[in-house]
């Protein structure tokens, strides 16, 4: 096959760590005998810096032309502690999510079995917890109306869905429950919000189309309890932007580290992956920062975009095998030597393909 990416490396350690993705790609697509291309565009604060806009009108035609996106982080201290700030980077991973319509976010958490001293949770509590967090991206709080009174001393952010906004994240999540465990909890707080009522009301009529899943419905609150004193309980979780944002930072710690965990993001027509860490300004350019969750991300990428389950398999495999032989980054090693970002980005994708990637 011939795919065209579009990479979008971003701020922080985000060009670091999509270089690795970029390498462990090459090296997949040689193995398998695809041809790839790659973009580039500009996102976040970069963007700014280049063309006053955190998601310009040239990265989103790159975007419209690809296959897929490969996106790092985005973020630059230099806007935190300014509220009166109007143009921030974020606005740009926001841009992109809304422009492209990636209304389905998916977002895997499990343990790594070499990894499993790292997590904060005992080990007979997580081992073997595997769960698969499918937030709502293009909608609730983090669109809807907002602002201030004339006097500046009243905010307000509005939470609102529509019932098509609702149903499809919906399917998508039912048809991933049916592909593993057949267990579904719709996490919502439905006791108070309106719009949570409404998902429960929607999730209940569609149910009976997936005679197979176990849909049960938990409150936010307490499934922010349960996902670290029962992690195994989740197989499939679904919910709204806001909760799925707080929700899947607190699952990376079933990883072991916020540098593990991937995201797939899926629309009608786009296919968009990045890391769930941010940009982590401290590290950028140290040639430390862990590139996992942005080489797992391009995993996700051909078993999600382009339906490639053996290459994405093929990386995940390397990936283990790094971890099992002490190859990662200062984030991992414990009591022995730690390796570089593009150390452990090389090491990757010469256990795919040892010959040369160019
Ligand atoms: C994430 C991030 C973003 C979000 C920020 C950077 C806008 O935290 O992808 O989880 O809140 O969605
Ligand atoms: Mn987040």
């Amino acid at each position: 096959m011939k795919f065209k990416i579009a990479k979008l490396p971003g701020d922080g350690i985000g060009p670091e760590v999509v270089d690795q993705a970029e390498k462990v790609v090459k090296a997949v697509c040689k193995k398998f005998g695809h041809e790839v291309s790659f973009e580039f565009g500009y996102i976040g604060a970069c963007a700014i810096d280049k063309y006053g806009t955190p998601y310009p009108e040239e990265t989103h035609k790159i975007c419209l032309e690809s296959d897929a996106v490969l996106l790092g982080a985005v973020g630059d201290p230099k806007y935190d502690n300014d509220p009166t700030c109007q143009v921030r980077p974020e606005k740009g991973l926001l841009a992109i999510r809304k422009q492209l319509g990636l209304y389905a976010n998916l977002r895997p958490a499990g343990t790594f079995s070499a990894l499993i001293h790292k997590c904060p949770i005992k080990e007979e509590i997580v081992k073997g917890a595997e769960l698969l967090c499918v937030r709502e991206l293009i909608g609730g709080m983090y669109f809807g109306d907002k602002g201030r009174t004339d006097d500046g001393n009243t905010a307000y952010d509005t939470c609102i869905y529509h019932r098509d906004e609702i149903e499809r994240i919906l399917k998508v999540s039912f048809e991933y429950a049916m592909g593993r465990k057949k267990h579904l909890t719709l996490v919502d707080k439905s006791n108070i919000l309106e719009t949570s009522k409404l998902w429960r009301q929607i999730a209940q009529e569609m149910a009976p189309q997936y005679p197979e899943v176990k849909l049960d419905y938990m409150y936010v609150d307490n499934a922010a309890m349960k996902l670290i004193t029962d992690p195994r309980f989740f197989d499939v979780i679904v919910t709204e932007n806001t909760f799925g944002d707080i929700l899947t930072d607190e699952a990376s710690c079933i990883s072991g580290s916020m540098g593990m965990l991937p995201s797939a993001s899926i629309g009608d027509k786009s296919f968009l992956f990045e890391p769930i860490h941010g940009s982590y300004p401290q590290a950028a350019r140290l040639n430390k920062a862990n590139p996992v969750a942005a080489i797992l991300s391009a995993a996700m990428m051909f078993e999600y975009a382009f339906n490639l389950k053996a290459e994405g398999k093929c990386i995940r495999d390397a990936v283990s095998a790094a971890l099992h032989s002490n190859i990662v980054t200062e984030d991992l090693a414990e009591n022995f030597q730690s390796y570089t970002t593009t150390e452990v980005g090389d090491w990757i994708a010469k256990y795919i393909y040892s010959g040369e990637l160019d």
